[in-house]
């Protein structure tokens, strides 16, 4: 859902500033057209988790929701206790909107803080306030989705240690079911990569990021990835499927899908338009509801089975706990033999630590998480 009230300077996400004050309902059907599009790839399948990511997908009504997953719905079975996800940001939170969200079957939400600065939201070009967040908390308690993340983003322009910190405590004190703590990075073709503001140094950010850890560690909250702290039973279970190299149908402009077809050959990657007009076109060219579905919008391609040690372990070695011997060969379709002397290499070189039944990044692996992971570059 690629649309936001204005583009923050940072982020590089497929994301479009609104024109109008709420976007056209139409895209619904083009979501659900694309949809029907990618079904006869997935007969058979059951939906574990949704994500309704962006952009700002909280600018879309209740209703617009409850249509879309009543469609899902019909189409598709669902796993009983299936994780539906909205990504929020709390600029757009009005009174009552997150009761609206859960009637329409919404049951995690994801909600944008950042920082809860004054001056740091403003340098981010936040569109919402601390109380803003604050108040959209309260909203989600109201609304009994108590199984709601945090996104906090630190390394921020001119932010202190004091300041990276009293924002983890203030973050914590929300209680939220889950954390996400980014490092902010400049990313090619945004603002902020054009004109770099003043970054703590490296240092310095190594020093805001452990005191932060130490600090979601007390406060109970487990890191099992890169910049993601859980309390106990509420880890994301829709990224936890990405990490460990799980499929997925991507719906809506830009969205990235992959899709087993055939292991270890027949691994497809999908990935829509991303602009969203040239998206609706395409889903408009595809042809309105015929008794059999077009063939799905986009570019697809087959992952060459030569690259599946190294896509595999970009994804799974981000995990605190790694992964077992049944991952990898269930997800990738190779033997243990097709790493065995580079996970040996990694474990010589201090990086890679064998658990029962698989393995895991040790505390050095994951500081040079790159350089482990491109140890098993094709
Ligand atoms: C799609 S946005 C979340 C929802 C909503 N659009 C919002 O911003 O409130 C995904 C998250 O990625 C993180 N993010 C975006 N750009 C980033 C960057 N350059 N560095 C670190 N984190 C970033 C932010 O924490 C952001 O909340
Ligand atoms: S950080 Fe969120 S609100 Fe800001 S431009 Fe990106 S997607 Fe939109």
């Amino acid at each position: 859902m690629p649309w936001c009230v204005r583009k923050c300077p940072y982020c590089d996400f497929n994301s479009h500033q609104l024109k109008s004050a709420a976007p056209d309902g139409a895209y619904i059907d083009a979501l659900i057209r694309d949809f029907d599009m990618e079904l006869p790839r997935a007969e058979g399948r059951r939906i574990g988790t949704v994500f309704f990511g962006g952009g700002t997908p909280s600018l879309f009504q209740p209703e617009d929701f409850s249509r879309l997953l009543h469609a899902l719905r019909q189409r598709m079975a669902f796993a009983d206790d299936a994780e539906i996800t909205l990504e929020a940001n709390p600029g757009t939170i009005e009174r009552g909107r997150f009761s609206g969200y859960r009637d329409a079957g919404i049951n995690r939400v994801s909600l944008g803080a950042q920082t809860f600065a004054p001056r740091a939201l403003e340098l981010l070009g936040r569109i919402h306030s601390a109380e803003d967040t604050h108040r959209a908390v309260d909203e989600l308690r109201a609304a009994k989705l108590d199984n709601f993340n945090l996104d906090l983003m630190y390394a921020l322009p001119e932010q202190t240690l004091e300041e990276a910190v009293e924002d983890v405590r203030i973050a914590c004190a929300l209680a939220p079911a889950h954390l996400s703590y980014y490092q902010l990075t400049l990313e090619p073709g945004t603002v902020f990569h054009a004109r770099p503001p003043k970054l703590p140094d490296e240092d310095a950010a190594w020093a805001i990021q452990t005191a932060g850890q130490a600090l979601l560690a007390e406060a109970g909250y487990v890191q099992y990835e890169v910049s993601a702290y859980a309390q106990p039973g509420r880890r994301c279970r829709h990224n936890l499927n990405y990490w460990l190299f799980g499929d997925y149908l991507g719906v809506g402009a830009g969205a990235h899908g992959k899709l087993s077809l055939e292991l270890p050959q027949r691994i497809l990657r999908t990935v829509k338009p991303k602009q969203p007009r040239e998206y609706q076109d395409q889903v408009r060219r595809a042809g309105p509801g015929e008794a059999r579905a077009p063939a799905a919008i986009g570019e697809s391609s087959f992952i060459a089975p030569a690259d599946l040690p190294f896509e595999f372990m970009l994804n799974a070695l981000r995990l605190n706990e790694g992964f077992s011997v049944g991952d990898y060969r269930g997800r990738t379709g190779l033997e243990m033999s097709s790493v065995a002397p580079r996970l040996a290499s990694a474990c010589e070189r201090g990086l890679l630590e064998s658990r029962e039944d698989g393995w895991r990044p040790t505390e050095l692996g994951r500081r040079f998480l790159n350089d482990l992971q491109a140890s098993f570059l094709a």
